[in-house]
């Protein structure tokens, strides 16, 4: 059978692709196991995705792999899901490095253990001058809170007169989130059959193409991102255009 992957058009790639990687747990509870068992392999999917993302040159790719909602698990789940976190990526670096990729955390990451938090800036730092692609690691994110907090800095840029209020705009108030130097979302992409975005780049998808997988994390493969892909090419985007003037540019 023909991959998907001949069938995309490398001149119409999504410049920016998010994934919320979910259902884990259910994996591992039809599996009879602990849901920890199901973030074990997880890990196996996210490879698949980064290699996925790779081979056609997709140049961001962003997991969203713990929310801030994520902290009112139980304790011994969140502890094994930062262990876990962990080792990935000691596990993971040197293949990220040689492929090339940038990697990038965006989220609350005060919160997260130390331990974790000095290996992830370990991979960001020696990773930095690359440019291949990059990795971006949602790491204890929740899109309202990294909203709030860009209000936040507008208003006091504003107070100390830094920032008139007549210049806030789009781009200025893009430039105070996590995500300044990437570009906006051009196509999500859910698993596990839930269709929620749970807090997850809520303004950087102002005009994304959602896709929701009926297929649960653990099994996600590179067959599937491609099949993605193809469906992406497959929509038209029209940015509140009509179909017939999109058609008189070409
Ligand atoms: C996604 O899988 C992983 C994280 C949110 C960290 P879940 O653990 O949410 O799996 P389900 O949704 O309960 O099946
Ligand atoms: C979203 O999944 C967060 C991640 C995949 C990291 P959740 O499983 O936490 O989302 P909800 O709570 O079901 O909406
Ligand atoms: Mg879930």
């Amino acid at each position: 059978m023909q991959s998907f992957k001949d069938k995309i058009n490398q001149d119409q790639l999504p410049q920016h692709v998010a994934i919320i990687m979910d259902g884990n747990g259910r994996w591992a509870k039809s599996r009879g196991e602990k849901r920890t068992f199901g973030h074990k392999h997880a890990i196996k999917a996210v490879r698949e995705a980064v290699n996925a993302c790779n081979e056609i040159h997709i140049p961001y790719l962003t997991l969203y792999t713990f929310s801030s909602e994520n902290w009112n698990r139980p304790e011994d789940e969140v502890d094994t899901l930062m262990s876990l976190i962990s080792e990935t990526i000691i596990l993971e670096a040197e293949e990220i490095f040689s492929k090339g990729l940038r990697m990038h955390i965006i989220g609350d990451t005060e919160k997260l253990p130390a331990e974790v938090r000095e290996h992830m800036q370990h991979l960001v730092d020696i990773t930095k001058n690359n440019t291949k692609g990059n990795l971006i690691l949602a790491l204890s994110y929740g899109s309202q809170h990294e909203i709030l907090s860009a209000v936040k800095k507008i208003s006091s840029k504003v107070k100390s007169g830094e920032l008139t209020e007549e210049e806030i705009n789009e781009k200025v108030f893009e430039d105070h989130l996590y995500t300044k130097d990437f570009p906006p979302v051009d196509l999500l992409i859910r698993t596990s059959g839930e269709v929620r975005i749970s807090n997850f780049l809520l303004w950087q998808i102002a005009y994304a193409e959602l896709q929701f997988l009926d297929i649960l994390w653990p099994d996600f493969g590179k067959e599937d991102f491609f099949k993605c892909i193809y469906n992406y090419q497959n929509k038209e985007r029209r940015f509140g255009k009509t179909s017939e003037q999109l058609n008189e540019n070409i």
